[in-house]
């Protein structure tokens, strides 16, 4: 079997085209939805991201600001920042990019965004209201891969899933998502005993491990749908400096039903959300000041 391609950047731009639209008619109304983006300290990785992000602001009409602070910045001088943006009428969403230098407390962080301009969905109100399959702010990854996941039209009510990672950015928020969505969910993680017992018994599997072509083909059931939400760069062998997911892509596909490549895949849709729940927030608070 050589499995469809799910195109998560054929999806994120038909997405981000209806986003572009909802936000032109908020600009319309004098609500431009804006997001704000802090980014502390100089990880290259986070610095590309919080770039694309900020691009994929611009490119759907969403305003952006931008705050950059040094590794050593104080905490007090962000959470000062934090107060104002919530305060701010004009800023809708607020996003500060993981991970925090170690004098920080992520979680004081975290909460510190209004729940209503928590776009990321990581505000512990927010991930409670998840738990509970209430409407909140869904995190950005998990909730791209949920949209995928419907373009493939399977069914998700009493599929089996599993989800290897157990992060509260991806692998909690997805196994949330997908038990919500009526499947049964195993959540797999570096402590679990024979991980090819249960990805072997996955309709869908969704691998948010961090480790290069981790999972192979022999793992996969045949016929399973398969979304890779690593994005590692490889570091020697003849592949060295290409980026590759956390599925080896050629054996998996060999088996898979449908699978989404890297990068072109989870990738694209991740921020097409941010800017979707940044569009949502601003809406929200155009219909709250009659507008
Ligand atoms: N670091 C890695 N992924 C994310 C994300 O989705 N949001 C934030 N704020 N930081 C991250």
């Amino acid at each position: 079997m050589t499995a469809r391609i799910i195109d998560g950047k054929a999806l994120a731009e038909q997405v981000r085209g209806e986003i572009a639209t909802r936000a032109a008619a908020l600009a319309a109304r004098g609500e431009q939805p804006c997001l704000a983006v802090l980014l502390i300290g100089a990880d290259p990785a986070s610095a590309v991201y919080v770039r694309n992000k900020v691009a994929g602001c611009e490119k759907a009409g969403i305003r952006s600001l931008r705050f950059d602070y040094s590794a050593d910045v104080a905490p007090d001088v962000v959470m000062a920042k934090l107060a104002e943006l919530n305060a701010d009428p004009a800023v809708h969403g607020i996003l500060v990019q993981l991970p925090l230098p170690p004098q920080f407390d992520e979680a004081a962080v975290l909460e510190a965004i209004s729940v209503e301009k928590d776009v990321d969905g990581f505000h512990a109100e927010n991930v409670g209201r998840l738990s509970q399959n209430q409407e909140a702010f869904i995190p950005c990854t998990p909730h791209g891969v949920m949209k995928m996941l419907e373009s493939t039209g399977v069914p998700l009510a009493g599929a089996e899933a599993v989800v290897i990672g157990r992060s509260n950015i991806v692998g909690k928020p997805m196994a949330m998502l997908l038990t919500n969505a009526g499947a049964t969910v195993t959540v797999c993680h570096s402590k679990t005993r024979d991980l090819a017992f249960h990805t072997r018994r996955a309709d869908i599997l969704v691998a948010a491990v961090g480790k290069p072509r981790f999972v192979t083909g022999a793992m996969i059931k045949p016929g399973a749908v398969v979304i890779d939400v690593g994005i590692n760069r490889l570091t020697d062998g003849p592949d060295a400096g290409k980026l590759c997911g956390d599925v080896d892509f050629d054996s998996a596909a060999q088996v898979a039903g449908a699978i989404t490549p890297v990068p072109g895949g989870v990738g694209p849709m991740t921020i097409t959300m941010l800017l979707e729940n940044t569009v949502i927030s601003a809406e929200r608070a155009a219909r709250r000041s009659g507008r």
